[in-house]
């Protein structure tokens, strides 16, 4: 057995940032990073965009060196875990001690019956980019079917198609995003894949995949066959958490650690979760979350990093943000729309669609969606910090 300090499984963006911030605040004892892609670490949301387009290579999205942070490094899974001897057991054999254990090994996408087949890819690893982008140059302005139209696919569908690619985006609810954004919202957030040439289909699901070797079309739950020369399935993802089913630790059944509001999975804290597989106690909102979204994982990862190293636990305090770039612009949402929220919508001018959301319940502002409208976005920050009143801010966004 090697090790002891503290372990961190997963080296994307939730796992680097403890193993940094840990060295920040002094931590000096034994640091060891597990994860089995040898590519890591690297940080994701460039693999939808900027490296699948071609524009940046890899190393623009390094996370650092583990020896920066004098960690060690296994490429290997994590398999097993008992926390009671605190031991980690890893699927080359090794096992590990720990004093601390912090879990941040992501999510693992879902998968379509009758994957994997030649030319249907998900998108989580570099690997998996530079797989989707060799497609890409393969089928040259070719048709593209992108199943699932949530970020994933909304990000994907706006690279291939600035390459020329014929894309459609397959989505099972009313509108991409309708269940976060409410119906209307969403609805007139999607036509920027109209604007752009990109056909969707939504109310639909997908019934089969088309092919022999390679894929040669999908064919719908309405019976239709849309041909293909590439499919891209972005459909989510489910943490990847298998490997705990018999360690003690509760998970949720979505696979989600539960956790407390420092991120702690155990009464001992010993050991913690952060980003996509972590379902903290948010005491503000007063139940668990589990957010995949960027962001959250650097928040969490500043919490833990505290809880372990000093100088005074704080608690996990959720700011919803996402952002995703599309189209050459951006949208941003900040907080979560509730259900029975009020929305009000504000249109820019301009030749580019350009519109701000605020959502609110009575006069309170509760979130804020933009489109390609970054002033708005500032005006509505600065709101959501102090009084967060939603006249104010529409006011606000009128005169801009
Ligand atoms: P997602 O949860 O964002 O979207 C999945 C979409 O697929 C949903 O709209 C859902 O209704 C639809 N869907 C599910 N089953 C379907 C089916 N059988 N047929 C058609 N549509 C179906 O997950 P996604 O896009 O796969 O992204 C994976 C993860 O990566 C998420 O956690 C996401 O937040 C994250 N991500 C975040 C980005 C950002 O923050 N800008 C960018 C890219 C990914």
């Amino acid at each position: 057995m090697t090790g002891r300090g503290v372990v961190i499984v997963g080296a994307s963006v939730g796992g680097t940032r403890v193993a940094a911030a840990l060295r920040e605040a002094g931590y000096a004892g034994a640091l060891t990073l597990v994860d089995p892609d040898p590519d890591a670490p690297y940080d994701r949301p460039p693999l939808s965009k900027q490296i699948l387009a071609g524009d940046w290579d890899a190393a623009r999205a390094s996370l650092g060196d583990p020896e920066e942070w004098g960690a060690t490094r296994y490429v290997a899974a994590a398999a097993g875990l008992d926390p009671a001897a605190r031991l980690l057991r890893l699927d080359d054999g090794t096992r590990l001690g720990y004093d601390r254990l912090v879990l941040a090994c992501g999510a693992a996408p879902r998968l379509l019956p009758g994957m994997p087949l030649g030319g249907v890819h998900v998108l989580r690893t570099l690997a998996d980019c530079h797989g989707l982008r060799a497609d890409l140059d393969r089928i040259g302005d070719g048709r593209l079917v992108v199943v699932g139209g949530g970020f994933i696919g909304a990000e994907v569908a706006s690279t291939a198609r600035a390459r020329g690619i014929d894309v459609t985006v397959v989505e099972a609810q009313p509108a991409p995003l309708s269940g976060l954004l409410g119906e209307d919202v969403a609805a007139e957030l999607s036509l920027l894949h109209r604007d752009n040439g990109v056909r969707l289909l939504c109310g639909t699901s997908v019934a089969g995949l088309v092919g022999g070797v390679s894929v040669t079309g999908v064919t719908l739950t309405d019976g239709t066959t849309l041909p293909a020369d590439a499919v891209v399935v972005g459909i989510g993802v489910r943490p990847a958490t298998g490997w705990l089913a018999d360690s003690g630790i509760l998970l949720d059944t979505d696979g989600g650690v539960l956790c407390d509001e420092y991120c702690a999975a155990d009464a001992d804290h010993t050991v913690y979760a952060v980003g996509d597989v972590a379902r903290c106690h948010d005491p503000l909102l007063g139940r668990h979350v589990r957010v995949e979204h960027w962001t959250n994982a650097v928040e969490q990862a500043a919490v833990v990093a505290r809880a372990i190293a000093g100088p005074d636990p704080e608690p996990y305090r959720h700011e919803f943000f996402v952002w995703s770039d599309q189209y050459g612009g951006k949208i941003t949402l900040l907080g979560r729309p509730g259900p029975g929220d009020e929305t009000d919508v504000v249109r820019a001018g301009g030749p580019r669609r350009r519109f701000a959301v605020a959502y609110r319940r009575g006069a309170r502002l509760t979130a804020v969606l933009t489109v390609n409208w970054p002033k708005a976005l500032v005006v509505a920050r600065r709101s959501m910090a102090t009084r967060g009143d939603a006249d104010d801010v529409v006011g606000s966004w009128k005169n801009l």
